[in-house]
């Protein structure tokens, strides 16, 4: 743990089975009269973003769907000059962490002026933006309860952040009834991204005991109601948990940062558009296997925490049970297991490492120390093993 640590507290967080029901009462508390709904075209077909407006009739509502699944820098600079052009005062952002990243951005833009890609970076928005209220409707990002946003940069290929306190909620408003349309594979892929959250705060050297507490609360719940939430979506318990877990990951990772699985993340989508959830679930046990020599002690929480039963085991076996059963989580609901699988070929590890070196954001709480070389062997190992290639002895784990 670092000597000092920082919260990045939410200021109102509104939760509850049909919660939505009070919106209105959120827009008015806020002071707003022209508000604008930022959502993508798959959420409109669904027609949840309608149903959302219908609650709005008190004010001058308008839905803006234009979203891009792992928005660009261009395309938020669009919503912002629609935010602009329209003289809106309240953004809402609503779906998953597209929608939410394109609606933060937009609000600060509105006030500050330029593009985004003026603000990439920590700290760099002088100014607050507009208020705004972030719904989620997929239980992973967690981006509702924290202060970065990540877009793609589509010239370098690659996805970078900006982190600013002014990306933060005026009220984020979780109601886990909007998540029940959720289709599996996505329920399992955004399920996975808030449990790699929760693992990368708390094995980060950033890790306080505010983070810990819900890193380790937001364990317990995906283990034990992310398969039914993938399997049996409309049953409202686990849809809860699971967007709670999202919650609690989210105010984790949020204050103790992610380490080298949304490092490696960040190449394969910004290189090869791979979904940053699913990305985030093929790698998450190969780095938590580079990981844990640096944390074993942690490691074991984490097994504990996922239900594994480690009374007599030596702290290392307990360790390596947690990578297990991370392996099990994503084999039963569907996860691929190794990167070859989403169509990358094994060629473009060095371009991926590279990439990922840069990503200081994720190198420096990485509880290990991360070389471009480490990096190599993870990506070797995450990669479906070669007929006469000897097993990586980087790791030293799962391989007696
Ligand atoms: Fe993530």
């Amino acid at each position: 743990m670092s000597p000092t640590s920082i919260f990045h507290n939410i200021s109102r967080l509104v939760q509850g089975r049909g919660s939505i029901a009070t919106l209105a009462q959120e827009v008015a508390r806020l002071r707003a009269t022209r508000v604008l709904i930022v959502t993508d075209p798959g959420l409109v077909l669904t027609g949840i973003p309608a149903r959302v407006a219908a609650l709005l009739s008190d004010f001058n509502v308008q839905i803006y769907s234009d979203v891009e699944s792992d928005p660009s820098v261009e395309s938020v600079d669009a919503c912002a000059r629609f935010v602009v052009e329209q003289g809106i005062d309240l953004v809402i952002g609503l779906g998953g962490g597209s929608p939410i990243d394109t609606a933060k951005c937009a609000s600060i833009l509105a006030t500050n002026g330029g593009k985004t890609e003026d603000y990439l970076g920590i700290e760099k928005v002088p100014a607050p933006g507009l208020p705004k209220i972030l719904i989620p409707t997929t239980a992973g990002t967690g981006s509702e309860v924290t202060n970065v946003a990540v877009l793609s940069l589509k010239k370098l290929r690659t996805k970078k952040g900006i982190v600013s306190r002014y990306l933060m909620a005026d009220t984020a408003l979780l109601d886990a009834e909007l998540t029940v349309g959720l289709p599996g594979k996505i329920t399992a892929a955004t399920g996975m991204d808030a449990l790699t959250h929760a693992i990368e705060a708390y094995v980060s050297r950033f890790a306080q005991p505010l983070t810990d507490h819900f890193a380790l609360e937001a364990i317990r719940r995906l283990s034990r109601s992310l398969r039914t939430a993938v399997h049996c979506g409309g049953n409202i318990d686990a849809r809860e948990d699971v967007l709670t877990a999202s919650l609690y990951a989210g105010l984790a990772f949020g204050s103790a940062a992610t380490g080298m699985v949304h490092g490696l993340a960040m190449p394969l989508g910004g290189l090869y558009n791979i979904p940053h959830g699913i990305a985030n679930a093929v790698l998450l046990p190969h780095v938590m296997k580079f990981n844990l020599v640096a944390a074993v002690e942690r490691f074991g929480d984490i097994a504990r925490a996922m239900g594994e039963s480690v009374e007599g085991l030596s702290p290392r076996a307990a360790a390596e049970r947690a990578i297990l059963a991370v392996e099990s989580l994503s084999q039963d609901i569907g996860i691929a297991r190794y990167i070859d699988e989403l169509g990358i070929p094994r060629k473009a590890i060095a371009d991926i490492a590279k990439d990922a070196m840069t990503n200081s954001r994720q190198v420096l709480p990485n509880p290990r120390e991360v070389t471009y070389e480490g990096l190599i062997g993870i990506l070797n190992d995450a990669f479906l093993p070669e007929p006469g290639r000897p097993a990586s002895d980087t790791f030293g784990v799962l391989m007696a």
